[in-house]
């Protein structure tokens, strides 16, 4: 039996970090290492408080201290190879094949690559886009199709981030979700090919025309994913297998229900080279419902892309001066969630009282919702009780209304009693990962038709830790490595 003292001396003699030339430890602080402020006329601009001012300050220098290799301005990745010729959706443009990961917290033993490559927004126009690969050490061997030596695919299709370059999970220390989506698949043996949709990531054209990120529109990011895998298959033709299973969350819920629905749409056959490989569909907290939960995010965030679909609108009809001023503000910094929950969620008035009388209400949940439609299933839609974004009852109505119009269709609606938004995914992790695992091998659905099923805790509710309270931190400067014990 080891002894306390041997056991902590063979722990330091096997750190190397504590020889001869350690570093001096330094205490990390919320500074992280960015030093955004917004300017006096910005803060004047926006009518915000010294408070606003100053919560916003400190949630732009945490989101760009998130920012792998300082984000797409400062990372070459991002530079887009010159054009040639007329560029056809699902080209390859660029493969980083090794992306030196000493600026992500990605878990040890999973490895990086990313590809920039081109998809079409919702009027086909081709526009470049970026995405990354998540690779397991050992790719997850199954009965069925043993002979495969390529790693079976998982298509991640992300929650919100944001609206701007910064925001593509391809450039966050974390991919943006961490363990709740990617890690967790690649420790299980995936490799996850996961778009930034388009305008994260690259946020402008070859001729230097902005990207809008066209916001909650399900199936122009489903086109995003697809071309995402497409051109991940053309980079990775010896390790990639065609056989893919996709996944999202929220946003990218209905991102991944949008997918199931692109595969299936009649006269379509853009994808049919991918259709043979799909196994089929999970949507978790999926967005079904453009204008639904948080109105107050909502109109902002798609009232700014509108133009690029419609191209009559205004957004005075839907904002107010100071929410048109606030959207701005928004942009000019490239804001994510924490600065809109300041900018929108202040209680300020920002909304217009009779924003839902306009057209464009009705007109863009109709182009931009997932569901009511054909889709290529199976389906499986999972969705917690106590969503603070998205309610359930919301997914239940477009989970019935879309059983009405698809009586055949394979579609399993599995709600969680007590789970929030996010949180319902690691609730389910086991049921996500057994299902997905069940393609592969070729099972049966357990569950044919439309069915809904339900899922309780083990433990009584109250026990359980209910939402997230952490994240994983950047510590790879040597003068943080002190806080990695576990890291060699
Ligand atoms: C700006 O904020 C101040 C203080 O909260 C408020 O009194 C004023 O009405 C606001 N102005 C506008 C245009 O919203
Ligand atoms: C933050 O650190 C990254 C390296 O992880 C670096 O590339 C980036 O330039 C830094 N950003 C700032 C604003 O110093
Ligand atoms: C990755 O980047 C770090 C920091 O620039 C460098 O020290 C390291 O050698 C690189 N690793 C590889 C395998 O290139
Ligand atoms: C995009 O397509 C929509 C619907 O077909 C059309 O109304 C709109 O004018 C187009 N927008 C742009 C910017 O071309
Ligand atoms: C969901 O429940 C809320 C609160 O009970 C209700 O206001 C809303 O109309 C319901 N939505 C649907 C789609 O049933
Ligand atoms: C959900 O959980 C709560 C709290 O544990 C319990 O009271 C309730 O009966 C459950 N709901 C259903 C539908 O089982």
């Amino acid at each position: 039996m080891y002894s306390g003292k041997t056991l902590l001396a063979t722990v330091l003699l096997a750190v190397p970090l504590v020889e001869a030339q350690a570093p001096l430890n330094v205490e990390q602080s919320t500074g992280f290492n960015s030093s955004f402020t917004l300017s006096t006329s910005q803060i004047e601009a926006a009518n915000l408080s010294s408070t606003a001012a100053l919560n916003i300050n400190v949630a732009i220098n945490f989101d760009r201290s998130q920012l792998a290799n300082g984000g797409p301005a400062e990372d070459s990745f991002y530079e887009l190879p010159p054009l040639s010729g007329t560029p056809i959706p699902g080209t390859l443009l660029k493969v980083q094949e090794f992306t030196n990961a000493s600026s992500f917290v990605i878990p040890p033993n999973t490895a990086l690559s990313r590809i920039l490559y081109t998809t079409t927004n919702f009027n086909g126009t081709v526009i470049p886009a970026s995405a990354f690969i998540l690779w397991p050490f050992t790719p997850k061997k199954f009965q069925a199709g043993s002979a495969s030596t390529k790693a079976p695919a998982v298509i991640w299709t992300h929650g919100t981030e944001g609206f701007f370059a910064s925001a593509g999970p391809s450039t966050h220390r974390a991919l943006w979700y961490g363990h709740e989506g990617p890690f967790t698949l690649a420790l299980a043996g995936y490799a996850v090919v996961a778009p930034d949709y388009a305008g994260l990531g690259i946020h402008k054209s070859w001729d230097g025309s902005k990207i809008p990120h066209q916001y909650l529109m399900s199936q122009t990011s489903g086109h995003d994913a697809l071309y995402a895998f497409q051109a991940s298959l053309e980079a990775f033709p010896d390790t990639l297998d065609e056989r893919f299973v996709v996944i999202g969350h929220s946003q990218g819920g209905g991102v991944s229900w949008g997918v199931a629905e692109v595969l299936e749409a009649k006269g379509d056959d853009k994808f049919k080279g991918l259709v043979k490989g799909y196994l089929g569909t999970i949507a978790v907290s999926p967005t079904t419902d453009a204008f639904i939960g948080k109105i107050g995010f909502i109109l902002p965030w798609i009232g700014m892309i509108l133009p690029s679909i419609f191209p009559d609108f205004d957004i005075s009809t839907w904002l107010t001066p100071l929410g048109i001023a606030r959207t701005k503000l928004l942009q000019e910094v490239e804001g994510g969630i924490a600065v809109s929950t300041q900018l929108f969620l202040s209680g300020d008035k920002i909304i217009q009282d009779d924003y839902d009388k306009t057209w464009y209400v009705d007109a863009y949940g109709k182009l931009a919702n997932a569901g009511r439609k054909a889709f290529k299933g199976p389906l499986l839609v999972i969705h917690g009780t106590e969503d603070y974004y998205i309610p359930e009852n919301a997914t239940a109505a477009t989970v019935q209304a879309t059983c009405e119009v698809v009586p055949g269709g394979d579609l399993e609606y599995l709600v969680v009693n007590g789970t929030w938004h996010v949180p319902t995914l690691d609730a389910t992790r086991q049921i996500w990962l057994k299902w997905i695992e069940d393609r592969f091998e070729g099972r049966a659905l357990e569950k044919t038709g439309c069915v809904k099923s339900s899922l309780e805790s083990f433990l009584p509710l109250e026990r359980y830790q209910a939402t997230g309270n952490s994240f994983p931190q950047f510590a790879g400067s040597p003068e943080f490595s002190y806080q990695v014990p576990l890291g060699l």
